[in-house]
């Protein structure tokens, strides 16, 4: 039987509950999906691409069929490099449609065997951007329902470097705390 392999290429600066939303989707219709993070050098991004592919992986490390690459150059280029045969892209609302078809249109241009299959996030997560969810955090908003745990947590550390180190220092302290722990089990045993 014809198994089915999908790229779904995107910035993912950072990824949020939709892009969550759709991987999820998308894991239930493809055999297989590569989560490929665009290494773009002419964008400033807020996350570096290793920050975005260790986020995502945390992410979809539950989804025994999802997988998370990076890639640079053309989306249609690097699907035929991994062998995928589809690209997966998110429509939230009519306002992405024109920029999605345009690309769908020029992408299939490119590379005629190789389809562009749009999904729909959960409708309580169309309005949510990665650019919106940069602009909130670095503006002191709350992000919490809008990206999972992890990602609130790293961007809030973004915001915020001192929480970064706060962090690194208390699980230095736990660890110290459970090695104590274990080191006067042992003596007394
Ligand atoms: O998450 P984004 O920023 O909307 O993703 C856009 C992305 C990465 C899918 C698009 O910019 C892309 O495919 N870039 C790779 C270069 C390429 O193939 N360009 C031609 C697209 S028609």
């Amino acid at each position: 039987m014809k198994r089915i392999k999908a790229v779904y290429p995107g910035s993912f600066d950072p990824p949020t509950n939709g892009h969550l939303d759709l991987i999820e989707r998308g894991s239930k219709i493809f055999d297989e999906l590569v989560v490929a993070v665009l290494r773009n050098l002419e964008k400033a991004p807020l996350f570096s691409v290793a920050d975005r592919r260790n986020m995502l992986e945390s992410m979809t490390s539950g989804f025994d069929n999802v997988s998370v690459e990076t890639f640079d150059g053309l989306t249609v280029e690097y699907a035929m490099t991994v062998g995928a045969s589809a690209v997966l892209r998110g429509i939230r609302a009519i306002s992405d449609y024109e920029y999605e078809l345009q690309m769908a249109l020029m992408n299939r241009k490119l590379q005629p065997g190789l389809e562009t299959v749009f999904m729909m996030p959960a409708e309580k997560y169309s309005y949510i951007s990665s650019r919106l969810v940069r602009e909130v955090a670095q503006l002191g908003g709350n992000i919490d329902s809008l990206v999972p745990e992890l990602v609130a947590q790293k961007l809030r550390e973004k915001m915020d470097p001192a929480l970064k180190f706060a962090n690194v220092e208390r699980k230095a302290s736990e660890r110290k705390a459970l090695e104590r722990k274990t080191r006067s089990r042992k003596t007394r045993s």
